[in-house]
């Protein structure tokens, strides 16, 4: 019998997880998700209950698996008060921490691990856009987390193990995430530019997040901080006129900056997610030859929205 390859994806109850669970189940692959509550999976994945803070039973799902994906963390759409921003620091934490110590005590661990970082590590002051080279990071609190969950992961006396951070950009895709928010919002004719419109959103369709994740497995050289961004940021002004294309609202109502620290708050969120400029770009994956399948935002919009036709590995 043919030995399937085996992916462990902890956090894999979440967005994310679950369009990569169903992917990589599709592509052949054993899928065990480590999660804190059991939940509804795809038929055919494997839950495995976890804390999400130290090894116990679970840490067996490692022996033999090929690789292992992280995207566990308390969300940051939510405020970022002094005790949120503590849950969503010591949740990432606490979780690559457990997963590297089962990775040192297993006696078959996976060759790989890709955990989830942000693009917004880097300086959103910064006129030009960050390739990985780039050493200009933030000093505010988004930026510091990506910091402190990338040094948890590549600090971890784990030896052998191929890491690799995912400077993930905001995904876009239709079971969860900016999207539906904000195609509801262009809808009800409040799709205009967030503050000046000038700040860069960096973005990826979900599928070229799984398309790369597998991508980096295959590619066993590449090591280190990968940016997983689409090759075109856009102005927020751009993109809020690409989502209002989608949502056929020709008009949308700008919101000026004090207005959208207003609205998210009243919403429970942080002005940051809106206002925050953000532009990445994805060097290491154009130049290792990946190929997005959603390299345009209008193409992966469009695709979301059911309005092209786009084909299973998002050709044209
Ligand atoms: N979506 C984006 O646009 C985006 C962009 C950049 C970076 N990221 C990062 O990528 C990761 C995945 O994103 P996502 O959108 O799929 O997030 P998500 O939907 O919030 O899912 C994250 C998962 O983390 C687990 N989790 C939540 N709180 C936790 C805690 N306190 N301790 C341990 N685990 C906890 C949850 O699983 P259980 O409750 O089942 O344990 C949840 O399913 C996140 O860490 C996020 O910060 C996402």
């Amino acid at each position: 019998m043919e030995m399937k390859n085996k992916i462990v994806i902890a956090g894999g109850t979440g967005f994310v997880g679950r369009h990569l669970t169903h992917r990589f189940l599709r592509e052949g692959f054993e899928v065990a998700v480590l999660a804190r509550h059991t939940a509804a999976l795809p038929e055919g994945a494997q839950m495995v209950v976890w804390n999400g803070r130290a090894p116990g039973p679970w840490t067996r799902v490692l022996e033999g698996a090929d690789l292992l994906v992280n995207l566990s963390g308390a969300s940051v759409n939510c405020r970022h008060t002094a005790s949120n921003k503590k849950k969503l620091t010591e949740s990432r934490l606490q979780a690559v921490n457990a997963l590297g110590a089962a990775l040192i005590a297993a006696e078959r661990p996976p060759k790989t691990w890709i955990n989830a970082s942000g693009a917004g590590i880097y300086n959103p002051e910064s006129p030009g856009a960050h390739g990985e080279e780039s050493t200009d990071y933030g000093d505010d609190f988004i930026a510091a987390l990506a910091r402190s969950w990338e040094a948890a992961l590549f600090e971890c006396p784990v030896h052998g193990i191929r890491r690799v951070a995912l400077r993930m950009g905001v995904v876009l895709g239709k079971g969860g995430g900016a999207w539906p928010v904000l195609l509801r919002v262009a809808t009800l004719g409040a799709g205009g530019r967030s503050g000046s419109g000038k700040q860069f959103v960096s973005w990826i369709h979900e599928e070229d997040v799984f398309g790369a994740i597998l991508f980096l497995y295959r590619h066993s050289v590449m090591e280190g901080p990968v940016n997983l961004v689409s090759p075109s940021p856009e102005t927020n002004r751009t993109f809020m006129a690409a989502i209002r294309k989608q949502a056929g609202m020709p008009l949308g109502i700008p919101q000026p900056a004090w207005l959208v620290r207003i609205g998210t708050t009243l919403m429970g969120t942080d002005p940051s997610l809106l206002l925050r400029n953000s532009r990445v770009v994805p060097e290491r994956l154009l130049a290792a030859g990946f190929r997005f399948s959603h390299a345009s935002l209008a193409d992966a919009l469009a695709g979301l929205n059911g309005t092209a036709a786009v084909n299973e590995h998002g050709g044209h």
